[in-house]
């Protein structure tokens, strides 16, 4: 049917998701308009971002997150309008947030889906104008329709995620989506105000060129990953690393490589955050054929138990993680 047809390179976003809406018998519609409220908050921030530098959105908003971390004001600007868009949409009755300490209702009790987001990912580049994300994650709830969501709706683990997707607002903007079928990548056209299919069937190179950690905490990673990035430095591989995992994994995703943000002596579970940061990005990974672990496991495989805990994350090419995996135990 006309539905299954691999659809082309310039297919809008619109067009693309409602395609893929009607390859799905008895598909009510309301994944698709989630979708889409994701795409739209996307391109409000992609706005306040490029205008930064002139609307007073730069530097600290003076307010601190669950984390512990001082909030930049594109922080919480980019919090407040995804929140906007998933409320108004209509199809999300509760979000977690990396900058809000408990479950955001939305007041929408028969809606069907709960959306986990690192709203601005990458924030210590804002100020220096560099690349900057955003990374979601969408479950089905499995609370009854009618009723508030709770923590089970968040914490049914990696595997039932049925969406995830990133935004990268880099030298273009892009925003990289799966739903358990493959990643496709659609780059905003700003003369259109669309995004447009321009990466689909999106696979990783199963071996890079690519290595990407922060140097300054090499002798607090256990010593097996020292073990690895040594060998890395013999091989001459490259050494890259922006600091937002957004832009970070991304390279890697396109060219091969390995991201990894190991356990150390005084962050034993590393710093990302698993439902928001770790989880959409390893179910990402593996659509595209890459690998991701929080060391002794699979990432996908970790049972979560609270909203913000942190895991380490090794992720990228399935070669470079097998061979991370032969120099011990990172765990
Ligand atoms: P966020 O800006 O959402 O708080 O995330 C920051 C994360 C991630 O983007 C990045 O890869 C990592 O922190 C960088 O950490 P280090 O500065 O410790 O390398
Ligand atoms: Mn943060
Ligand atoms: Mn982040
Ligand atoms: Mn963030």
């Amino acid at each position: 049917s006309l539905a299954n047809l691999a659809l082309p390179v310039g297919t809008t976003l619109d067009r693309f998701i409602m395609r893929k809406q009607l390859a799905v018998p008895y598909a009510t519609g309301e994944l698709s308009q989630l979708l889409r409220d994701m795409a739209l908050a996307s391109k409000i921030i992609n706005r306040e971002i490029n205008r930064a530098g002139l609307m007073d959105i730069t530097g600290s908003a003076g307010s601190g997150n669950v984390q512990g971390e001082t909030q930049q004001k594109l922080d919480v600007v980019a919090n407040i309008r995804f929140i906007r868009a998933l409320k108004n949409g209509g199809q999300t009755c509760a979000i977690i947030s990396e900058e809000d300490d408990d479950i955001i209702h939305t007041g929408n009790l028969n809606a069907r889906y709960v959306v986990a987001i690192d709203p601005l990912d990458g924030s210590s580049n804002i100020d220096v104008n560099v690349s900057i994300g955003t990374i979601f994650s969408i479950y089905r709830r499995i609370t009854p329709v009618g009723t508030p969501a709770t923590l089970a709706d968040f914490l049914q683990g990696g595997d039932q995620q049925v969406a995830a997707g990133y935004i990268l607002y880099g030298s273009s903007t892009i925003l990289v989506l799966t739903t358990g079928d493959g990643v496709n990548g659609f780059t905003y056209d700003l003369s259109l105000g669309e995004y447009i299919l321009s990466h689909p069937g999106l696979s990783q190179p199963p071996i890079g060129q690519i290595f990407s950690c922060n140097e300054g905490n090499v002798l607090d990673y256990p010593v097996s990953v020292q073990t690895y990035l040594q060998t890395c430095r013999q091989q001459r591989l490259t050494g890259r690393y922006i600091g937002s995992l957004v832009a970070d994994f991304h390279r890697n995703l396109i060219k091969g490589g390995i991201y990894l943000y190991p356990p150390t002596v005084k962050t034993p579970n590393g710093k990302l955050r698993l439902l928001y940061e770790c989880f959409p990005m390893a179910f990402i990974a593996e659509q595209a054929g890459g690998v991701a672990t929080n060391g002794p496991i699979r990432l996908l495989d970790v049972a979560p138990d609270n909203l913000h805990q942190r895991s380490p994350l090794f992720i990228g090419s399935a070669e470079m993680i097998r061979q991370l995996n032969g120099s011990g135990d990172v765990g």
